[in-house]
């Protein structure tokens, strides 16, 4: 599509934005992809490293058989993270909260890679947790990698000198329910709600999306393919997160 049509299209969503006095953004992987992120499932294909699919790597029943190798994994996605930067598309949801322009702004995020806070997003809900931190298997306590080092696979507590686990949620755990509940009541007072770059299969994540649209909220989805949630969508927009989302969250001052 080129930027003509795509302009037609994001027209009438942006007239429903302007009326709009909260807003809930959803981002997935999808939204990283141009920022040289891989995805996991949808255009990326699937995540399999030494042999083994992400599933297997990222599980609890991993972090029980073999720490070490949850942490080989874990360092080297954070390796691939650190070489990128936000893109446009990140870059538009930061300078969209910080324009003030809507009452309540809400960014929640699947993603573990922190590019949403290096695009300058404030108190975005993590529901995966984040690629940068480690967690005590004891004492729960978080402390960010750069304090820990590379050294030492798994890093020791500094509180209670037990093994560090990366601070993610894998396959098999349960989410961090303060921010799961957040984001749903979030997702319930929303007016719009733009889900950005996810294949929409991860649950309990989709509820948030399928809560602000029961509740009444506006739906528009952002990707490159239909996905599961496209049926229930008002509109979906077909196309790359980094160049939908100017057109879409910029006002006409801010446009160039
Ligand atoms: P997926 O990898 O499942 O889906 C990525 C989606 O992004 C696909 O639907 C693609 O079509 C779309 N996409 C790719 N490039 C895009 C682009 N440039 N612009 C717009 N859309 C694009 O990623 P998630 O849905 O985020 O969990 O996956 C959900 C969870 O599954 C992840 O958070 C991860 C994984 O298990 C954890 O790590 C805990």
């Amino acid at each position: 599509m080129d930027i003509e049509n795509r302009q037609d299209r994001t027209e009438p969503v942006k007239a429903v934005l302007e009326r709009a006095r909260s807003v809930l953004i959803l981002t997935g992987a999808g939204i990283s992809a141009e920022s040289g992120v891989p995805t996991f499932r949808g255009g990326g294909g699937a995540a399999v490293w030494r042999g083994m699919p992400f599933e297997q790597l990222s599980s609890a029943e991993m972090v029980e058989q073999n720490l070490p190798l949850v942490w080989e994994w874990f360092d080297y996605r954070r390796g691939v993270v650190k070489g990128c930067e936000p893109n446009a598309g990140h870059l538009a949801i930061a300078e969209a909260q910080q324009s003030g322009r809507f009452e309540e702004f809400t960014l929640v995020t699947q993603n573990i890679d922190g590019l949403h806070r290096v695009a300058g997003s404030q108190d975005a809900i993590e529901l995966h947790g984040d690629i940068h931190k480690a967690k005590c298997l004891s004492c729960g306590s978080l402390q960010a990698l750069d304090d820990v080092g590379d050294d030492e696979r798994p890093p020791v507590c500094s509180e209670c000198f037990d093994s560090m686990r990366p601070h993610v949620v894998l396959f098999g755990e349960a989410l961090d329910e303060d921010a799961l509940l957040k984001a749903y009541e979030r997702a319930a007072a929303c007016d719009v709600c733009i889900v950005v770059g996810t294949s929409a299969q991860v649950y309990p994540a989709m509820h948030v999306p399928e809560i602000a649209k029961r509740e009444g909220a506006f739906l528009i989805e952002v990707n490159l393919e239909e996905t599961p949630l496209t049926p229930k969508a008002d509109v979906s927009l077909f196309g790359k997160a980094g160049e939908i989302l100017p057109l879409l969250l910029r006002t006409e001052n801010e446009d160039r």
